[in-house]
């Protein structure tokens, strides 16, 4: 290992302790759990893990800091009309924050049970006025049917590239039959060159300060992209 590589893992470790005090603290004044990561064996019996790597971590959140900062390519859609969906928002880490941040039409979409029920009450126990602005989908990335409507779609490296195929293939026929503007941001972007082939998305941009302090706060890449049709 270089010197360089070394720097790079003091880094992800610094970055990694500091956003769990965050994340931590933002559990404590909610009173939730969103903080502990599920392995993939944890939840075998649950869901269909083909396509996965069985001895992966399958739940990690987004760390909360990053909200804003991931998010602002969508600084312009129109919040009370754009229904926010997290794709595989395993304790609702992020739709307690985009709900917070002013959706009004926000969905958890989760295969996993056990994780989908402790984003229910996560949701609820955080969000004790926000009836009706949220709901969490018990479905399976790979056949799920999106709500009609502006969508605004956030992943976190949910999926390995078999699964993000079926996900991708699946969400793409959904727009072919009902198109709509739809904005996609990726964080963990392991199938980036899915997204960046498929000639229905182009990338959206951050600006020069978002990026930089994304990249600095980010121990992962990450990307958002736009729908722009069939060609
Ligand atoms: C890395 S976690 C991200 C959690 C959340 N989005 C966040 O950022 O805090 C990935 C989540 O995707 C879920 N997931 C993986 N494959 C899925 C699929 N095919 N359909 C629905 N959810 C899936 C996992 O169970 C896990 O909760």
């Amino acid at each position: 290992m270089d010197e360089k590589q070394v720097l790079e893992r003091y880094r992800t470790r610094l970055v990694g302790r500091f956003h769990r005090l965050f994340d931590e603290w933002f559990d404590a004044r909610r009173g939730i759990e969103t903080v502990r990561n599920v392995d993939a064996a944890h939840l075998a019996d649950v869901v269909d893990l083909t396509g996965y790597e069985g001895d992966e971590e399958l739940y990690a959140g987004t760390p909360c800091l990053l909200f804003e900062a991931l998010h602002s390519p969508l600084s312009d859609m129109e919040r009370a009309s754009t229904t926010y969906i997290d794709v595989g928002c395993g304790k609702g880490r992020m739709l307690i924050q985009a709900v917070e941040a002013g959706f009004s039409n926000v969905v958890g979409v989760e295969f996993a049970k056990p994780l989908a029920e402790q984003a229910r009450l996560n949701l609820n126990a955080a969000l004790p006025n926000a009836d009706g602005t949220w709901r969490i989908d018990e479905a399976d990335a790979r056949t799920y049917d999106y709500p009609d409507g502006p969508l605004a779609v956030f992943l976190y490296n949910p999926f390995d590239p078999p699964v993000f195929r079926a996900f991708l293939s699946n969400l793409l026929k959904g727009l072919a039959e009902r198109p709509r503007e739809l904005r996609l941001v990726y964080n963990h972007t392991l199938c980036a060159d899915l997204l960046d082939a498929e000639p229905a998305f182009e990338r959206l941009s951050y600006t020069p300060l978002q990026r930089a302090y994304a990249r600095l706060m980010n121990p992962h890449p990450f990307g958002a992209w736009r729908y722009v049709g069939a060609a």
